[in-house]
């Protein structure tokens, strides 16, 4: 049995204050018996402290939405995935497609950082998705699977991962794919998966909000939800996350 994720990613919205505003609801909802799965958030880097000292210690796990895939160095700008782990984080995102496409993360690159972050002992979310001409023209799993494979090209696959299917039409326009639509992708980067297809949580991200998230979550090779802008209110999101029961 694959325990389900909800998970929320904060893009760069928030600050300390807010994400303490949030947790303040989410961790009193819990108490009261909210449940659904497991919940990680991906807060902004600059807001990692914050979340850390809310929900460290609790069952609500974080991570960062991106890391760099050295522990320390001359590298201007970037996070270390070793410091996150030391804060208490336990999850990278790699590969969201505004990585890819803002800024031109190459699939060789989101592969050293998914093996990386394994050597460390944190378990990589790696994102993948086509976008509307792919899809139009026919090219969906070509796409999705490509950049399976390439993701994990050094990964350890005895290590946990979490793969993310979001398709790029469907983030933030307020399109969501279709329960048959997710479905038909999930099944198919399970089955490139092949033996660990059965143990490997699929989860979809790409305009979830607690409207359209129960439909979703009763497919079967769904196992949660990647949020972003319904993740940033917590009583939406914790309706999603009660849709995962
Ligand atoms: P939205 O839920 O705002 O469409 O964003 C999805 C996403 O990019 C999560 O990583």
């Amino acid at each position: 049995m694959r325990k389900k994720i909800c998970a929320g990613n904060w893009k760069m919205y928030k600050t300390p204050k807010e994400a303490g505003e949030f947790f303040d609801s989410i961790l009193a909802s819990l108490k009261s018996n909210v449940k659904g799965g497991e919940i990680v958030i991906f807060p902004p880097a600059l807001v990692c402290e914050s979340v850390a000292k809310y929900v460290n210690g609790s069952s609500v796990h974080w991570g960062l939405q991106n890391s760099y895939f050295e522990s320390k160095g001359a590298f201007t700008g970037e996070n270390s995935p070793d410091v996150a782990k030391a804060m208490g984080a336990t999850y990278v995102l790699v590969g969201h497609s505004e990585r890819r496409k803002i800024f031109s993360e190459s699939d060789s690159l989101l592969a050293k950082k998914v093996a990386y972050v394994q050597s460390i002992g944190l378990t990589p979310m790696l994102c993948v998705g086509e976008d509307l001409s792919e899809r139009e023209t026919g090219r969906t799993n070509e796409v999705i699977l490509g950049q399976l494979d390439e993701g994990l090209k050094s990964a350890d696959r005895k290590k946990p991962f979490v793969i993310a299917y979001e398709p790029v039409w469907a983030i933030g326009t307020g399109k969501v794919a279709t329960p048959e639509q997710a479905e038909e992708a999930h099944v198919a980067l399970r089955e490139r998966l092949g033996g660990l297809g059965e143990s490997t949580r699929i989860l979809y991200g790409g305009s979830v909000k607690p409207e359209n998230a129960g439909e979703l979550a009763a497919k079967k090779n769904i196992d949660g939800f990647l949020v972003g802008g319904a993740s940033l209110e917590a009583k939406g999101f914790l309706q999603i996350l009660s849709s995962l029961q």
